[in-house]
């Protein structure tokens, strides 16, 4: 009996060790979220209903100071609490400070085709919206998991391969596609480079049934990547590193499909070199000098220096760098988790240049601008074939 006793205390004792590692981060049975709305884990964490989440994406986006991404972190369920493992990706890894891959990137650049990536728009802005809850944002999931998928297989390439990554608590996939690296140095051939943007899109004012048609937020970051992808897959160049193109759910209320997936390549130990976030990049507002912004927190310094010395070599446009405030798009999520992140966007939310119309039913192919994406598409390769060749 006392032996028994003892023995159940020691699993008891197990159990909570285990629990105290493993979910620190539960979902509240009553549907409640734990979200984050600022830097601090102790001051700027709330419980909040759904409703509510849905009243402060709504009041995010009246406030036009303010209105960019979410603004907040989903963190229910997450099984590590960045919080909790502090990390930092300024040590892990060594990354390139200028161009050196000229001979590769150049004749890629030459093959990105704006005509490709209007007509990819055209087709994925036709779903009514792109919302994480509704029927047309799987729809629209399904629509994309096909189309990258077809581009690997027209281009006969067997190690490119594209899949859904679920999400336990909302219906909308993220997508991915991974083309295995060349490297015959194990160590570099399996760290990951990455093309991300969020596929999900939002009318704030009617989220669950509202047209969104998101051409300019974030679809012109998909198409971006997308287009990349298939100019790769196309071509002769084999990485050394393995290139994965990230398309995101559920970034508007609260980067939650970032949020699993960072979690998932934390959780595994999968190493990820690089991330490349393609947040908008369609619109110019009539009367202003085009140019790139970088954002330039909560990201690593070193790999934003990169992108302005790219940005000289191999685009036509200038860059500025913007800051971009606490959780407005998905490099945060994997910067909490210690890995090095950008984010090249159209404007910060403190520019008053950014499209009028994002988060509506206007965010339309009208007010798309091909020459513009097609640059951020250029800086994005350059980043990702530099980094996946770098030997540091
Ligand atoms: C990058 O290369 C350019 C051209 O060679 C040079 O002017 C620039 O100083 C370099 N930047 C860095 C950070 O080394
Ligand atoms: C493989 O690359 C890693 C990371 O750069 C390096 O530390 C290691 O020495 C390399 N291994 C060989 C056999 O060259």
């Amino acid at each position: 009996m006392a032996l028994s006793l003892a023995c159940w205390g020691l699993m008891a004792l197990f159990a909570l060790i285990a629990s105290a590692q493993a979910s620190f981060l539960p979902t509240d049975p009553s549907g409640l979220r734990l979200i984050q709305v600022g830097p601090n884990p102790e001051t700027d964490r709330r419980l909040v209903s759904p409703r509510e989440i849905l009243r402060m994406v709504h009041e995010r986006h009246e406030n036009p100071s303010v209105m960019m991404g979410p603004g907040f972190v989903d963190l229910t369920g997450l099984e590590y609490d960045p919080a909790e493992l502090s990390l930092d990706a300024t040590n892990t890894y060594t990354y390139p400070n200028n161009a050196t891959q000229q001979h590769i990137v150049w004749p890629l650049i030459q093959e990105l085709d704006k005509d490709k990536m209007t007509s990819f728009l055209g087709t994925f802005s036709t779903f009514h919206n792109r919302y994480y809850m509704s029927p047309t944002g799987v729809e629209s999931h399904e629509w994309l998991l096909d189309h990258v998928t077809s581009i690997a297989r027209q281009a006969g390439r067997n190690d490119i391969s594209c899949r859904f990554h679920h999400h336990v608590d909302f219906p909308q996939p993220s997508v991915i596609c991974t083309m295995r690296g060349n490297s015959p140095n194990s160590t570099i051939r399996n760290q990951i480079v990455v093309c991300s943007a969020h596929s999900d899109s939002i009318n704030t004012k009617q989220p669950l049934n509202g047209r969104a048609p998101g051409v300019d937020d974030d679809g012109s970051g998909v198409a971006g990547c997308v287009e990349i992808m298939r100019v790769l897959a196309n071509s002769n160049y084999r990485p050394s590193r393995t290139i994965e193109f990230h398309a995101y759910a559920a970034e508007e209320v609260g980067l939650r499909g970032s949020a699993s997936v960072a979690q998932t390549y934390f959780a595994k130990g999968t190493p990820v070199y690089a991330v490349a976030q393609n947040e908008m990049s369609g619109y110019v507002k009539p009367g202003i000098t085009p140019h790139i912004n970088l954002v330039n927190d909560n990201v690593h310094q070193g790999l934003v220096s990169l992108m302005e010395e790219l940005a000289l070599e191999y685009v036509d446009l200038p860059t500025r760098r913007t800051t971009c405030g606490y959780a407005c798009s998905d490099h945060a999520s994997w910067t909490q988790y210690g890995i090095g992140a950008v984010a090249t966007a159209e404007a910060g939310p403190k520019d008053d240049w950014v499209n009028p119309k994002m988060h509506t039913d206007g965010d339309d192919m009208d007010l798309f601008n091909p020459d513009y994406a097609l640059e951020f598409a250029k800086l994005n390769m350059a980043f990702i074939v530099e980094c996946a060749e770098f030997r540091g």
